[in-house]
């Protein structure tokens, strides 16, 4: 199963989001890795810090968008799950990662110029979705805060992708939470950490994303 997190923009989440799911998985005994395809090589240098006593997941830097196809194929044998950390851009990477992926999850924040960076993903993502048919797309809010009202009109709007473009937003959602910056540094997921709302959060998320492999057809 492939699994990617992506959005053109940066700094939403991406990287945050497939550590922690990457973590919940591999505790709850899938053989799990990583691959990412960003320079910035968040995921990679996550790795670098997580304890040899915690379970193990390898991590790949692939930046090349040329090498991908190939590689993913071969570690979607050797792994239950292959989660893809993406790139912010809309580039040759981000289309190859899509027509890979088996499901996509694209974390954004809520505010307007969030919102609006979605739409030009939103319209590659439909344009994908033609050749690669069985993709299926999820919006993940995250850094949520219910007390904005903002944030609700946001949701809603982004309901509307639902019937326009066939992609779903997430029930599980993630709030702004100090514990990510942290368990970041230390090459852990906050499932590992200390903050149990944050554990629960995560846990809700990995599942609701479990019973979507589940019905995966
Ligand atoms: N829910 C959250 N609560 C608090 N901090 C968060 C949360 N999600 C992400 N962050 C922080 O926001 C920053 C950006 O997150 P992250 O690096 O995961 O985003 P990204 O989309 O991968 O960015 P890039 O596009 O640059 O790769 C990081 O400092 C991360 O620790
Ligand atoms: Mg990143």
């Amino acid at each position: 199963m492939i699994i990617s997190i992506t959005n053109l923009k940066g700094g939403v989440g991406k990287s945050t989001i497939c550590q922690n799911l990457a973590v919940c998985f591999v505790n709850m005994g899938y053989k799990v890795c990583i691959v990412d395809t960003d320079t910035n090589q968040t995921s990679m240098k996550w790795i670098s810090f997580r304890s040899d006593e915690l379970p193990n997941i390898p991590v790949f830097g692939i930046t090349e968008a040329g090498a991908l196809p190939n590689n993913i194929k071969i570690l979607n044998k050797d792994y239950d799950i292959v989660l893809i950390d993406g790139t912010p851009s809309l580039s040759k990477m981000t289309s190859k990662i899509l027509l890979l992926s088996n499901i996509t999850i694209i974390p954004t924040l809520l505010s307007g110029a969030d919102f609006w960076a979605i739409e030009p993903f939103v319209e590659r993502l439909s344009e994908t979705q033609v050749i690669n048919e069985s993709l299926q797309s999820y919006i993940l809010c995250n850094k949520f805060d219910s007390r904005i009202n903002l944030e609700k009109t946001v949701v809603s709007a982004l309901k509307a992708f639902e019937e326009d473009f066939n992609i779903k937003t997430l029930d599980s959602k993630i709030k702004q939470r100090v514990i990510y910056k942290d368990s970041m540094l230390k090459g852990l997921g906050v499932y590992e950490a200390t903050d149990p709302k944050a554990k629960t959060e995560i846990i809700a998320l990995t599942n609701e994303i479990q019973s979507i492999i589940e019905n995966f057809n």
